[in-house]
């Protein structure tokens, strides 16, 4: 089950692909966004140009230092502009991945939030992965509208599955709710 570094999604019209240096402007302006910030547990707590630099050296030349949390920077891929970040979550004992992704502030509503699920849904089947979910706040408009679209179905209730407004769980003990979706291989 080894994921790609670079995975052409031409039917979702993206690319994903490792974050460069260029992306780095961009990511400072919506790790700073506060609708996005706690969807990017994982990048710096620092999220300054130097921290942001940092990290894409880093995980650029590593990919990621974990195997089983892959995290694809999503482009445009006839201008390599940076439209979105997703990562992938792999549970390999159950051929279960779980999906978080932002997409950049100026270009929401647009159907992009929507494409990357299907891409990066696409890219799990074609790796073995049988299981794809997302975890939604149970207020997210947006996700639960995006995910029905792509063919996800709400199975649960989840109790304080998900951290708070804060960066990320190990600095935040305020927790919220979240309701799980999961989309099938088998699915039509
Ligand atoms: C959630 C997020 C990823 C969605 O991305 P997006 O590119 O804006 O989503 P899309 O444009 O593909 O789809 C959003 C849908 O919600 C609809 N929508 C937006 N606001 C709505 C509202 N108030 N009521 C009803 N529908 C609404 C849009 O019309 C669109 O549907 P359509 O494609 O049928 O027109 C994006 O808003 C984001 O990055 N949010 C911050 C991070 C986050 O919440 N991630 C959650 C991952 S589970």
């Amino acid at each position: 089950m080894d994921f790609p570094a670079a995975y052409d999604a031409a039917a979702a019209g993206l690319l994903l692909r490792p974050y460069r240096v260029a992306d780095v402007p961009s990511l400072v302006t919506n790790s700073n966004d506060a609708e996005t910030r706690p969807f990017m547990a994982g990048t710096p707590a620092e999220l300054t140009t130097k921290g942001l630099l940092e990290w894409v050296r880093e995980i650029g030349s590593q990919r990621s230092p974990d195997p089983d949390r892959l995290s694809y920077a999503v482009a445009d891929p006839a201008t390599d502009e940076l439209l979105a970040g997703v990562v992938i979550h792999v549970t390999r004992r159950r051929d279960v991945a779980e999906l978080v992704f932002w997409v950049c502030a100026d270009v929401r509503d647009r159907g992009v939030g929507t494409r990357v699920a299907r891409a990066s849904s696409e890219l799990c089947f074609t790796r073995g992965i049988h299981r794809v979910e997302l975890v939604i706040r149970p207020d997210d408009i947006r996700s639960r509208h995006l995910a029905k679209a792509v063919g996800f179905q709400r199975e649960a209730h989840l109790r304080e599955v998900l951290p708070g407004s804060g960066v990320s769980f190990g600095s935040n003990t305020e927790r919220q709710d979240g309701e799980l979706w999961a989309h099938l291989r088998t699915d039509a």
